[in-house]
């Protein structure tokens, strides 16, 4: 089975890379940082609070979480509900934020991450997919770009969405994130070193792809 894992910060495009990179090469794929939002969708739902691990490591036990194989995109059933948009809320997303620094969250989702790379070809896209859930991939690449940048792209996103978001508080956001994300003890962003850096704050969606693409097939052709 071939794994190519990509990691990066927020808003460096990773997901949207990921999705069409693997529809290209036919390869599945996962993000996993749908599988953080699931949880803490539910603990939204559930008026946990997510500021205790023991309170959150309880509710786990109420969790079902299941990747399935659909039309065009992964489907993420929690307790057999399909969730879309609603992980994608602003108060889910501070939560995920929280709750993934926690040991018994990581754990939980890593037998879910590598199960699913067992059987078929993926394409994994998250934080520590090169360095701790497939350290054995035969394709890592780490995705940046700067935080300006990034927050330029989230900025679009939701106005694309109709909102009227405002770029500065989003800017802070990202830092924020970012800071988080490479600071936590367990797990942390951080471009495993034979991971294959690609800065794309200067290139748009498509040289992206494309230069993804070329790496994979460089690599895959070496085997
Ligand atoms: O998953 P991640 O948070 O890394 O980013 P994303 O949600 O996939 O991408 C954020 C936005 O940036 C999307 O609207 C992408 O289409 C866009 N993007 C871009 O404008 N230029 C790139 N080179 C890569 C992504
Ligand atoms: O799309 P965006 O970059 O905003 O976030 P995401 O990739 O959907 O991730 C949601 C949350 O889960 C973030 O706070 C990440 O730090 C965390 N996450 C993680 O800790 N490990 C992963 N493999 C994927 C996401």
């Amino acid at each position: 089975m071939i794994s190519v894992a990509i990691d990066g910060p927020a808003g460096s495009g990773k997901s949207t890379v990921s999705k069409i990179v693997a529809q290209k090469l036919g390869f599945v794929h996962l993000d996993t940082g749908a599988l953080y939002r699931a949880i803490a969708y539910f603990i939204d739902k559930s008026d946990v609070d997510f500021s205790s691990e023991i309170d959150v490591k309880k509710c786990l036990k109420e969790i079902d979480l299941k990747v399935e194989k659909g039309a065009k995109e992964q489907k993420i059933l929690l307790n057999d509900k399909i969730l879309t948009t609603e992980l994608r809320s602003l108060n889910v997303t501070k939560i995920a934020s929280k709750i993934a620094s926690y040991k018994s969250v990581r754990d939980y989702l890593l037998e879910l991450q590598r199960s699913f790379a067992k059987t078929q070809n993926v394409v994994m896209d998250g934080r520590d997919i090169g360095t701790v859930v497939l350290p054995d991939a035969l394709v890592k690449i780490f995705i940046t770009a700067s935080p300006e940048v990034r927050a330029k792209r989230r900025f679009e996103q939701i106005s694309g969405d109709g909102e009227k978001p405002d770029y500065e508080e989003i800017l802070t956001s990202i830092k924020k994130r970012d800071y988080e994300d490479t600071h936590r003890k367990i797990a942390p962003l951080k471009r495993a070193d034979d991971a294959i850096l690609v800065d794309n704050s200067d290139m748009d969606l498509n040289q992206t792809v494309e230069n993804v693409l070329d790496i994979i097939k460089e690599r895959t052709e070496k085997i």
